[in-house]
């Protein structure tokens, strides 16, 4: 069936190398821009939600279970990345592997990834903010800063920030890799100055008991706290851009895991430790917790840093969306039209704006969680698929170089696709339906438009004369 037509691999590498980009990253920038993209909302906000409402102090454990699924998928993903070092992530990589009926639904979900995700870390940013303000003096009424769910009529700063970062991708700025580092810094000052201010005074009474809400509410903990190792994928995206991407995507993937994993773990057992976890379902959990053992000063140093930290998931979020757009849009799945470059930026603005007031209306009017759900749902479908992809490629195409090779591909990859299932399993029923309502949509475009117009559709494997 010509609906799981493939592109040849050297067809991939080929239609990218008519758009040159400079290859200017190597392995440290990309452990850097991977711990760039992930620290964010999911640590600073979502882990006291998650603590509070289903994991208690377990939620340490959570992160172990999360960040085990994002291991064995970041192993697979890596394998892929490194074969076909193309900008467009995971949605490139079943266009070769499983056919473009797949890579369309895998496209269609990064959307949630990249925009849907985009609106949570808005939202988060937004919770610092106000927080920040309030320890200044400046309250901001509730009505203008929660959504109707949380008592309030509109989260207004979080709309702030998804226009405000709109803009400014529309003008061209795209993070630098020199920015990128100094933010990243700041961002790591505030987990190191939080866990250096609250660790000694954790008290280990607040950690029993240890799983509140049984095993079950730690492995609702980890679906939902999936979002915070949400990014590590994006350093995928930059393939075209590394210097030695066969070998330094596969590092960068999984240092800035393994960073990562290891600072929540720490974070979380620090929030727990030293306020009870029922006091931690709040807009900015990791500032008031230092507030709460009398720490304003540093409550407020950490509050900037997470501000800091979270505009760089936004702002690289927000950018993703439009590469993976594009990536879409050049083979034909989307129109061309929507992904057109402005005359002076230089920058695919029109769909940079739509993609903005998206992320702002879906932020101003949702609460977090549901919208970190749907986001954690969608990218792990992306990765289940990824993970497929590696073992069928690992079937069809097996003479291709594959310079990074998935260790025991025939257990990580199935303990990928186990685990990462297991993460969708536990979100909630809502999520599913919003989940499955957004993947009929995805078909349905696919039928009415993409089918038709696919570049590999009217040209096979043969690249368009441009
Ligand atoms: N992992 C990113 C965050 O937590 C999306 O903000």
């Amino acid at each position: 069936m010509d609906i799981f037509r493939t592109k040849d691999i050297s067809t991939i590498k080929e239609g990218a190398a008519r758009q040159k980009l400079k290859k200017t990253l190597g392995a440290t920038d990309l452990i850097l821009l991977g711990i760039g993209c992930i620290i964010g909302t999911g640590i600073f906000v979502l882990t006291g939600v998650a603590a509070a409402q289903h994991a208690g102090p377990g939620i340490m454990l959570s992160f172990v279970l999360s960040g085990l699924a994002c291991a064995f998928a970041a192993l697979a993903y890596a394998e892929l990345a490194a074969i076909v070092p193309i900008a467009g992530s995971a949605y490139t990589y079943s266009y070769a592997a499983l056919g473009e009926i797949v890579a369309w639904i895998v496209g269609w979900n990064l959307v949630l990834e990249y925009s849907v995700g985009s609106s949570a870390v808005a939202a988060g940013w937004s919770g610092y903010v106000t927080g920040l303000l309030k320890a200044a003096g400046v309250e901001l009424p509730k009505a203008l800063t929660a959504v109707p769910a949380e008592g309030g009529v509109v989260n207004l700063p979080a709309i702030f920030i998804s226009i405000f970062l709109s803009f400014l991708l529309v003008r061209g700025t795209k993070e630098s890799a020199s920015l990128n580092r100094v933010l990243v810094i700041v961002k790591l000052a505030a987990v190191f100055i939080f866990i250096a201010l609250a660790g000694p005074k954790v008290n280990p009474a607040n950690w029993s008991p240890l799983m509140p809400f049984g095993f079950g509410g730690v492995a609702t903990g980890a679906a939902l706290i999936f979002f915070a190792y949400i990014g590590f994928d994006a350093v995928a995206t930059t393939a075209e851009e590394c210097k030695n991407p066969n070998r330094d995507l596969p590092i960068g993937i999984i240092g800035s895991l393994v960073i990562c994993t290891i600072l929540y773990i720490v974070v979380s057992a620090v929030l727990t430790g030293v306020v009870s976890y029922t006091q931690l379902n709040n807009a900015e959990p990791v500032a008031y917790a230092l507030r709460a053992i009398g720490y304003n000063f540093g409550s407020a140093l950490v509050g900037t840093g997470a501000i800091a930290g979270i505009t760089t998931v936004l702002l690289v979020l927000m950018y993703g969306q439009t590469r993976i757009f594009f990536a879409m849009s050049r083979d034909g799945l989307i129109p061309k039209g929507i992904c057109a470059v402005h005359p002076t930026y230089g920058t695919p603005h029109i769909i940079t704006v739509v993609a903005g007031i998206a992320v702002a209306l879906i932020a101003g009017f949702t609460p977090i969680g549901v919208i970190a759900e749907l986001t954690n749902i969608g990218t792990l479908f992306a990765f289940v698929l990824s993970a497929v992809g590696v073992l069928v490629l690992r079937r069809t195409k097996p003479e291709i170089p594959r310079p990074f090779r998935c260790p025991a591909v025939g257990v990580v990859a199935p303990l990928a696709v186990i685990s990462c299932g297991y993460l969708m399993y536990n979100l909630p029923y809502e999520t599913w339906v919003r989940f499955v309502i957004w993947t009929a949509i995805g078909f349905a475009v696919y039928f009415v438009y993409g089918h038709r117009n696919s570049v590999l559709g009217r040209y096979g494997n043969q690249l368009p004369n441009e």
